[in-house]
């Protein structure tokens, strides 16, 4: 595609192309700030990770247009592959990078999270995966094959809306056998909506509390978790914690 092809359509970020000239939003601006507030988390976790090493490679899961997979190479990262189900955003992913001159550094392949493993895409210092769990009917199976594509001593991060969390005690088959709630899932249809560009693909949606995701993921093998601080001026979703990145190390 042209720069000006480019240019004619709208897009879910806002690319800087070699003219200056910046793809135009479909959201009018209105969501660029949760973009670049977990952009910034990202960079201050990357950096307290590898502190200013060089990173050689990292996967983007559900990296829709390639916004983060983009971001990853601007934070030193030499090799990205960015995973995606829909081959609409595999296209224009493929299409901006390559306008940008990057596609020797980032490569897209059209695959679903529960599809991916590390013998097909290897097992990688940095793994992403943003604004998708909360999309999913299996977000365990999720954050376990994020989890498998990290390598060890890598560091992995998790960015997912949450929901508010139960807490308390079930009677587990006898009122003698009480077990503390170790988190909480809401139920989301989405089941109208799996035409849309950023919607799940199955329209069955399992949210974490953060309780849950921060339990489930010290349950899978990360050896330490931890749920990162967000800038004061950051996007609302995020400072009011409707919204959490969370670190996990292999
Ligand atoms: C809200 S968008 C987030 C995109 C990007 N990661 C971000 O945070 O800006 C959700 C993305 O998840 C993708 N997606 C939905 N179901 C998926 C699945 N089962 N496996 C991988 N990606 C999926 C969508 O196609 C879409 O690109």
């Amino acid at each position: 595609m042209t720069e000006s092809e480019l240019l004619e359509k709208t897009w879910f970020y806002r690319f800087p192309l070699p003219s200056g000239a910046v793809t135009p939003s479909y959201h009018g601006g209105e969501l660029d700030a949760v973009h670049t507030t977990r952009a910034a988390m990202m960079r201050q976790a990357i950096d307290a990770h590898f502190g200013g090493r060089p990173i050689a490679s990292a996967i983007d899961i559900a990296s829709h247009q390639g916004w983060f997979s983009w971001q990853l190479v601007e934070n030193g990262v030499q090799q990205v592959t960015g995973i995606e189900p829909r081959s609409e955003h595999v296209a224009d992913a493929r299409a901006v990078i390559a306008a940008m001159g990057l596609s020797n550094r980032i490569r897209f392949e059209q695959c679903d999270v529960h599809d991916s493993s590390p013998e097909r895409f290897g097992r990688h210092p940095l793994v992403l995966c943003f604004g998708l769990i909360y999309h999913l009917e299996n977000p365990i199976g999720a954050l376990r094959r994020a989890r498998a594509l990290t390598a060890p001593g890598g560091l992995c991060l998790i960015e997912t809306q949450v929901v508010p969390g139960m807490h308390g005690f079930v009677d587990w088959g006898n009122h003698r056998f009480v077990r503390p709630l170790k988190g909480s899932f809401g139920i989301i249809d989405e089941t109208g909506e799996t035409h849309g560009p950023e919607a799940s693909t199955t329209g069955i949606c399992l949210v974490p509390s953060v309780e849950a995701l921060v339990w489930i993921m010290q349950r899978i093998g990360f050896s330490r978790v931890e749920v990162l601080p967000v800038p004061e001026d950051g996007y609302e979703q995020l400072v009011h914690h409707k919204r959490v990145m969370v670190a996990g190390w292999v």
